[in-house]
């Protein structure tokens, strides 16, 4: 980001602000969107992207986002609340075998656990129910994943295409669920029906139901999705873009991105459009050594300036004079398209190979329907 622009980091966003005037904020995580800088910022006359704090509680809060969901009649996996674990281990007793176990709080991607059996049902109780948080525990819904976004005003909703993030660790879809270890964007994820009902079913009962119960959603809502026999389902909300799926994405984006921003902060987010590049795109994460458990930083990376048949995004990296050094669990974000999509992981694990760090752990891309 540095070789683009002026880099400030700072956790007082206001003060930022006020240095710098900013015409537009667009908000990437979620830890800002959950404190309320989006509150702030409006509160200030500014024009930001995003949901305020009380609407990004269909992120920060997996409780409020499945009770919100049972109110809007939005399709999700049956679910119980456990406060203790003595009664996360009776509501257990409900559900079969796969079942999946989340936390209530933000966890960057590692609060849940899909337990096969009831031995690592058990163990993960005590993992996940942190003092003062609570417990969903809810039924295994087996089915390809989706992830589907779309920016809004509140009232208006512009989707964009689907893709598909790829969560499992290591090889062979095994080890535990990650933030992501890549994703990939192909305009046949979805058929148009499929598409549209998902708009239907999920996405503008949870943008209307919103704005009736006075958290008007703006900014991006990721759907996390699940399509079973029965149809979409809804694993997760974010109140945000999904990474690694918006590198992938934004590498077919044709339109201009800028102008539906604006519009969106300005509530006035009518007749637009996205249009995208035909050619599928994949991007793969390289995660250093122990991710996502306890990481190890400083190792050298070479060869980024080589893969220049790719788009590099840095992600836990620093620079130490010359050397560029890993910094954190998920390190760099190789994207790279092909015409079609084999041809494109191809062209993107080509493009992985020219960079090298000790310890360096990529996934293989799943494609639902490759
Ligand atoms: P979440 O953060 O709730 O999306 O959960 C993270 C990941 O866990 C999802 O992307 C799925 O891979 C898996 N997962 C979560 N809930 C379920 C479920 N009910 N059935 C099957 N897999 C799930
Ligand atoms: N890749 C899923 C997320 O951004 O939470």
């Amino acid at each position: 980001m540095a070789r683009v622009a002026t880099c400030i980091p700072s956790m007082d966003y206001s003060a930022v602000a006020d240095s710098i005037q900013p015409d537009l904020t667009v908000v990437g995580p979620e830890g800002p969107l959950a404190a309320g800088i989006v509150d702030q910022f409006r509160a200030q006359g500014r024009a930001i992207v995003g949901p305020t704090a009380a609407a990004a509680q269909l992120e920060s809060s997996k409780v409020f986002a499945k009770e919100f969901m049972r109110r809007a009649g939005i399709p999700t996996a049956r679910f119980a609340v456990a406060e203790t674990a003595e009664e996360a281990r009776r509501s257990l007793r409900q559900f079969g075998l796969p079942v999946v176990l989340k936390a209530d709080g933000l966890a960057a991607g590692k609060g849940v656990v899909v337990a096969s059996t009831s031995e690592q049902a058990e163990e993960a109780i005590p993992q996940l129910l942190r003092p003062g948080a609570r417990l969903v525990i809810e039924e295994f819904l087996p089915g390809g994943e989706v992830s589907f976004i779309v920016l809004s005003d509140g009232h208006n909703v512009l989707p964009l295409e689907a893709s598909q993030d790829h969560k499992a660790a290591y090889d062979g879809d095994t080890g535990p669920n990650t933030g992501g270890m890549g994703a990939y964007c192909d305009g046949r994820i979805l058929t148009s029906a499929e598409a549209q009902r998902v708009m239907d079913s999920i996405i503008r009962p949870a943008i209307e139901t919103m704005r009736a119960e006075d958290r008007l959603f703006t900014g991006f809502l990721y759907a996390g999705l699940m399509m079973t026999s029965d149809g979409p389902s809804v694993l997760e909300f974010n109140a945000r873009l999904g990474d690694p799926e918006t590198q992938a994405l934004l590498h077919r984006m044709r339109s201009d991105f800028v102008p539906a921003l604006v519009d969106s902060a300005r509530s006035a987010l009518s007749g637009h459009s996205f249009e995208w590049k035909p050619d599928p795109s994949v991007c793969v994460v390289m995660a250093a050594a122990g991710y996502p458990g306890d990481v190890r930083s400083g190792d050298p990376i070479f060869g980024v300036e080589d893969a220049g048949g790719a788009v590099v995004f840095q992600a836990g990296t620093r620079a130490d004079n010359e050397a560029l050094l890993t910094s954190g669990g998920r390190v760099l974000g190789v994207t790279a398209s092909g015409p079609d999509l084999s041809t494109a992981i191809a062209n993107t694990y080509g493009e992985v190979a020219k960079i090298r760090f000790a310890g360096c752990t990529t996934a293989p891309i799943l494609a639902r329907k490759a």
